[in-house]
């Protein structure tokens, strides 16, 4: 058994706060502690509560820093880490010209493992300790990345895209070789230590009525696993979907006349719903998931959250890299922000946070697991340094209240204020990045 202390300032929410007022949302101590046992929170306090029961643990000590759950990031594409910041182009141009040439190397194992381990670098040097990631097409991505994880001992959730039309050859399976790949891949990885496989149609477009059929049965055969998939990103996109599924009453009909909606499915982007459709989501508990980055990159539309809540659906939010411009899920809330603003839907600073952690491990159901200090929980834990940068520290200056200082992180934060990340109760961020360095890609 091993036993360390975390001390810090410390912040962990036990719902969605109504608004910046509701205390009893979360739990912060000016000098408060973790003890952890075996990567594990045994214990949550202030610093003299945890020091009395375990008074011969070794302390780290991070004060003034400020200590959370690590941030989950629901929706990311693992073989797109060089497509980001690809210029020029909308949802369905982007795609055909940048993203499916780049995935097609994701064929090969050896490029795989060298995407994976800075894949992996990225998220814990942005303070994400969980991703729900879309892998290629490619069994090897999936083995890649599923293997980082472990190495890593991260909670991860992952599949193969399912893919058998409108892409280049080397990125199709078929309904049968999807069906077969998806099932071994489950087999082999999902409830594996902290892995989670998640069964991924990539979009109405990239898959026949047949495969979305194949799906059906995966989906049945797999109650257990997540779902995801993409719907309602952009105009051109739902056109075409109504083209190719001509019997759909809308694009979510696709999925739902498919069985594929559901409490643990995911729906990247849903931005331009149907009043139906929104009826359909509240009805089967299915989640969309917000991806500001890469709704503003590439010009897709603004996410209406407040429609959605008003109907008691959760959405998670996510950066979406590679369509995405930023790892950071600072940086994620910061344009979220932005994007509900223009909608008039300020989103305050405390639920900002509780989005990023507790809210969206409660999406993925796994609350019990991950997104907060909870003792019982795995110690995956950020630590937040609101004076990274000079302008920062120079806005930190006037700064009298936590709401203010976690506005100031969320708005001007990015990688430079993650200062520590503990994935199971052990530091990666500065100790990682050593032991990759080696498997890293030598850039030209
Ligand atoms: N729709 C289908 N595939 C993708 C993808 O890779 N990125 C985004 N943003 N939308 C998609
Ligand atoms: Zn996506």
């Amino acid at each position: 058994m091993t036993e360390t202390v975390l001390r810090g300032r410390l912040l962990t929410f036990h719902r969605a706060p109504a608004d910046g007022n509701d205390e009893s949302a979360y739990t912060y101590h000016e000098d408060g502690a973790l003890l952890i046992r075996d990567g594990m929170i045994a214990k949550r306090g202030t610093f003299a509560e945890i020091t009395r029961a375990a008074p011969d643990a070794p302390v780290t000590d991070h004060r003034p820093k400020l200590m959370m759950a690590g941030f989950i990031d629901t929706h990311i594409h693992f073989p797109q880490v060089q497509v980001i910041a690809s210029w020029g182009a909308q949802l369905l141009d982007w795609l055909n010209t940048y993203t499916f040439p780049e995935e097609t190397r994701f064929a090969d194992r050896g490029h795989a493992d060298r995407m994976a381990a800075a894949f992996f670098d990225q998220l814990i040097a942005h303070g994400t300790t969980t991703a729900v990631a879309f892998c290629s097409v490619h069994r090897a991505s999936v083995d890649a990345f599923f293997a980082e994880a472990a190495r890593r001992d991260m909670a991860m959730l992952g599949g193969k895209v399912l893919m058998d039309r409108n892409a280049p050859e080397a990125l199709l399976d078929t309904p049968q070789s999807g069906y077969d790949d998806t099932t071994a891949l489950i087999g082999e990885w999902h409830a594996r230590g902290r892995s989670r496989y998640v069964i991924s149609p990539r979009f109405a477009i990239t898959s026949t009525p047949e495969q979305m059929q194949m799906a059906q049965v995966l989906a049945r055969e797999n109650p257990d696993c997540h779902i995801q998939t993409h719907l309602s990103e952009n105009h051109d996109e739902i056109a075409y979907t109504a083209s190719l599924y001509p019997q759909a009453r809308d694009y979510l009909d696709v999925y739902e006349s498919h069985g594929l909606l559901r409490a643990n499915t995911l729906l990247g982007h849903a931005i331009h719903l149907k009043p139906r459709e929104v009826d359909a989501l509240a009805a089967t508990g299915a989640h969309p998931v917000f991806c500001p980055t890469s709704n503003l990159f590439l010009g897709s539309g603004l996410f209406d959250r407040a429609r959605l809540e008003r109907r008691g659906i959760r959405s998670g939010i996510a950066s979406d890299v590679g369509a995405g411009t930023s790892y950071s899920m600072l940086q994620t809330l910061s344009e979220g922000y932005k994007v509900l603003q223009l909608q008039g839907q300020a989103l305050h600073p405390l639920q900002a946070f509780d989005w990023a952690t507790r809210g969206n491990a409660a999406v993925l159901g796994m609350e019990d697991r991950i997104g907060t200090l909870d003792e019982g929980t795995h110690a995956d834990v950020v630590v937040l340094d609101s004076n990274a940068t000079e302008a920062m520290a120079l806005r930190m200056d006037r700064c009298q209240s936590l709401a203010e200082e976690l506005f100031v992180l969320q708005i001007m934060g990015d990688d430079r204020a993650i200062d520590e990340v503990y994935v199971n109760g052990r530091a990666c961020k500065h100790r990682d990045r050593e032991a990759c360095a080696g498997r890293r890609i030598a850039v030209a």
